[in-house]
C-alpha cells in the first residue's frame, strides 16, 4: 500500500475552507479514494480539548509562547494518532490548517522566530509536512466580515471561537502577507483566489490537486 497524499487547506478567517474541503472530499471519494477529513487545532479527542483552550476566550488569555506550545501539543497528538496512521493506510488526508497557520499567525503575525517554530514542528510531528498546501486567499476585510456573520448566526449558547478574529485588521493583514511570503518560498503552496464563487474555487482546487 503506498502512502496517501497529505493536503492542507490554509488561509485567513472566512476563506471558505470547510465548504471547499467537503467538496474536494466528495470528488475524491467519487473516484474511489479513501479520504480522511480533519482540522487543526483539533482532529483527535485530546487535540480538540486543546483547541477549546486555544480558540475561545479573551485574546490576551495566553501569551504567544503559550499559544505556540498549545498548538504544537495539539498537532503532536493529531499527527501521531490520526494523520500518520491514515497516510500509512493509504488514505488521502485533507486537513483544515496545519503548520503554515502557525508560521503565518504566530510567526509572521506575532513575530515568533521561524527557526524556533520549525524546530518545535520537527519535535512535535517527526517533521511531517503536507505534500500540497491550498492557500485560499481573499482580502482580509471580506474574510473577517464573513467570519463574524457566521459566528453571529450560531446559537447564542454555543461557545464562540473568536479569539483570533478579535485581533483586528492590522494583525490579519500581517497574517495574509505571511501566507504570501511563505507561498513565494515554497512550491508546495498553491494560491487559490477565494473571491470567486464556490464552484469557481472548487474548480481551481480540483485543477491544483490533479496537477
Ligand atoms: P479556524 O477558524 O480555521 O477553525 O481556526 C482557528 C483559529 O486558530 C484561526 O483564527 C487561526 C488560529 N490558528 C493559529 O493561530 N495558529 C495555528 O497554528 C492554527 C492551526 C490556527
Amino acid at each position: 500500500m503506498s502512502r496517501g497524499r497529505f493536503i492542507a487547506f490554509e488561509g485567513g478567517e472566512g476563506a471558505g475552507k470547510s465548504t471547499q474541503i467537503a467538496r474536494l472530499a466528495e470528488a475524491l471519494r467519487a473516484r474511489g479514494e479513501g479520504v480522511v477529513v480533519t482540522r487543526e487545532p483539533g482532529g483527535t479527542p485530546g487535540a480538540e480539548e486543546i483547541r477549546a483552550l486555544f480558540v475561545r476566550g479573551e485574546t490576551a488569555r495566553w501569551t504567544v509562547e503559550t499559544d505556540v506550545l498549545l498548538v504544537c501539543a495539539a498537532r503532536a497528538d493529531h499527527v501521531a494518532r490520526l494523520i500518520r496512521p491514515a497516510l500509512e493506510a493509504g488514505s488521502t488526508v485533507l486537513c483544515d490548517r496545519f503548520i503554515h497557520s502557525t508560521l503565518a499567525y504566530q510567526g509572521h503575525g506575532k513575530g515568533v522566530a521561524m527557526a524556533q517554530l520549525l524546530a518545535l514542528h520537527a519535535f512535535a510531528t517527526g517533521d511531517l509536512w503536507p505534500d500540497l498546501v491550498l492557500w485560499l486567499d481573499l482580502p482580509v476585510e471580506l474574510g473577517l466580515s464573513r467570519s463574524t456573520k457566521r459566528a453571529a448566526a450560531q446559537e447564542a449558547d454555543l461557545p464562540q471561537e473568536q479569539r483570533f478574529e478579535a485581533l483586528g485588521l492590522a494583525y490579519h493583514e500581517k497574517v495574509r502577507a505571511g501566507f504570501a511570503s511563505l507561498a513565494a518560498e515554497d512550491g508546495r503552496i498553491v494560491r487559490i483566489d477565494a473571491t470567486q464563487d464556490i464552484d469557481g474555487v472548487a474548480a481551481a482546487i480540483a485543477a491544483a490537486v490533479l496537477r
